[in-house]
């Protein structure tokens, strides 16, 4: 099994250039499959769940294309199957998007339940129950949720909590649907507008996106298009915490600063010199930094794919801070990690009470999900000594050549599998 491993002390220094947004490529995939003409999506990252994404769309008989690691041509014209169900969809959430997508299309789908995730219980009522809305019977049966609609009929939705997937799987299937539809109480997240622009250049009509309600005028079918996907501002926060918390000094370039500006806010707040540019932050890290509150919230405030990051850089910081995880149940699973190198973190339900000590040291850990891997993957480039991370295939979901850009900054890591990589790396960073 793949693992990490990391030796701590070197400030990262340079520029890094952002891939696409996962969890806009996710949606923007199950949106192309809706036209029976080819959509040319570019700029999606190479990662395990978009590479899954694409594998289960093909599987269901569309016509996939993959032009380069970046870009692929879906042609739903040929899709035979709206039944999507195989050991990877039953592991990767965002299959359920096709959900959305083939009801919109087809007036029915089979998708299996998304397994249960290490952050929290995620359950999806809010995405049925916008289907139900809709027109649609729903049934949750052997682990497959079905959908069904003879006619789906636009109607007005008033979502019970602020959901990216339930904005978005309505959303799609709302495009096809007759009449007008309006969503309320939606995600604003910029991969949610992400994907209303793709529909609308798709030839839907959606009004709001990125707002607090969307409205949309159903039409009777969509056409094919091509589109790029938004950068990752989670992958872009990711490099930008890691350049404060080792005191360096990082341009993330390809990025949307408006995107980032929660994050970069938090930043200078306790402490670092933000530099923005039109497509690039630059963040310069200034030695110990100061402690802060922290209060995870929906899109545009502080994200909470961000929190584990900000945690680790806050351990770090002087004095006390406090982090308010208000999205997920179960999103402190990385704290046990971070005392074994010698964080001083306590979590009381959904606030972790975090104290900052000078250094953290080397410890063999284990990354819970992929945002909690990325942040021990920036507590062990801070810490003295070797840090080895294991279970890493969570941070293989999400990052793109997460090592190699880390290792082009200067930050000293390696993939390794064997005890003689694992060796050999100790050897290689021993010289210096
Ligand atoms: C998306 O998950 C992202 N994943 C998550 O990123 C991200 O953390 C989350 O949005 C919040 O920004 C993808 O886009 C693939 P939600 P999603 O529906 O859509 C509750 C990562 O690291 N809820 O906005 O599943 C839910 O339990 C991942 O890239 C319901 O109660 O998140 C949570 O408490 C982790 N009923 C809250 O809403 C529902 O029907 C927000 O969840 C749906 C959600």
């Amino acid at each position: 099994m793949k693992q990490y491993m990391i030796k701590g002390g070197n400030p990262l220094v340079g520029d890094v250039i952002i891939a696409g947004a996962k969890n806009a490529a996710l949606g923007l995939l199950a949106a192309a499959t809706m036209a029976d003409e080819m959509v040319l999506i570019d700029n999606l990252p190479d990662v395990d769940d978009i590479n899954a994404m694409v594998d289960t769309i093909e599987e269901s008989g569309a016509t996939v294309s993959r032009m380069d690691r970046h870009k692929v041509a879906i042609n739903g014209a040929t899709t035979f199957s709206q039944t999507v169900d195989n050991a990877v969809v039953r592991k990767m959430r965002a299959s359920y998007y096709l959900l959305g997508a083939m009801l919109g299309k087809y007036g029915h789908a089979q998708v299996a339940l998304p397994g249960g995730c290490n952050i929290g219980s995620r359950p999806i009522d809010q995405h049925l129950k916008g289907f139900e809305a809709l027109g649609a019977t729903v049934d949750v049966n052997w682990g497959m949720v079905s959908v069904h609609a003879e006619k789906l009929t636009g109607a007005h939705i008033f979502f019970d909590v602020v959901s990216v997937g339930a904005t978005i799987n309505v959303m799609m299937a709302a495009a096809l649907a007759e009449g007008k539809t309006v969503l309320e109480n939606v995600a604003k997240e910029p991969h949610v507008v992400d994907v209303a622009n793709l529909l609308n250049k798709m030839g839907a009509n959606i009004k709001g996106a990125g707002t607090d309600v969307i409205r949309v005028q159903g039409v009777k079918k969509l056409h094919g298009t091509e589109y790029s996907v938004i950068p990752d501002q989670i992958e872009a926060g990711t490099f930008m915490v890691a350049a404060a918390a080792t005191k360096g000094d990082v341009t993330v370039k390809n990025v949307i600063p408006k995107h980032l500006e929660c994050i970069s806010a938090k930043l200078r707040e306790i402490g670092c010199e933000i530099l923005e540019f039109d497509d690039a932050v630059r963040v310069i890290g200034k030695g110990r930094l100061k402690s802060s509150k922290i209060k995870t919230l929906p899109y545009p405030g502080f994200p909470t794919d961000m929190q584990p990051q900000i945690a680790v850089l806050l351990a770090l910081s002087k004095g006390t801070s406090i982090v308010t995880e208000s999205i997920f149940e179960n999103r402190f699973k990385y704290a046990d990690e971070l005392l074994r190198m010698g964080a001083s973190i306590q979590v009381e339900g959904n606030v972790a009470v975090i104290k900052g000590v000078e250094k953290l040291t080397g410890a063999d850990v284990s990354a819970p999900d992929l945002r909690a891997g990325a942040a021990l993957v920036i507590a062990g480039l801070t810490a003295v000594d070797y840090t080895h991370v294991d279970d890493i295939k969570y941070i293989m979901r999400g990052y793109e050549d997460f090592a190699e850009k880390l290792r082009s900054l200067g930050g000293q890591i390696a993939e390794v599998e064997t005890e003689e990589e694992i060796e050999r790396f100790k050897l290689k960073t021993r010289i210096g």
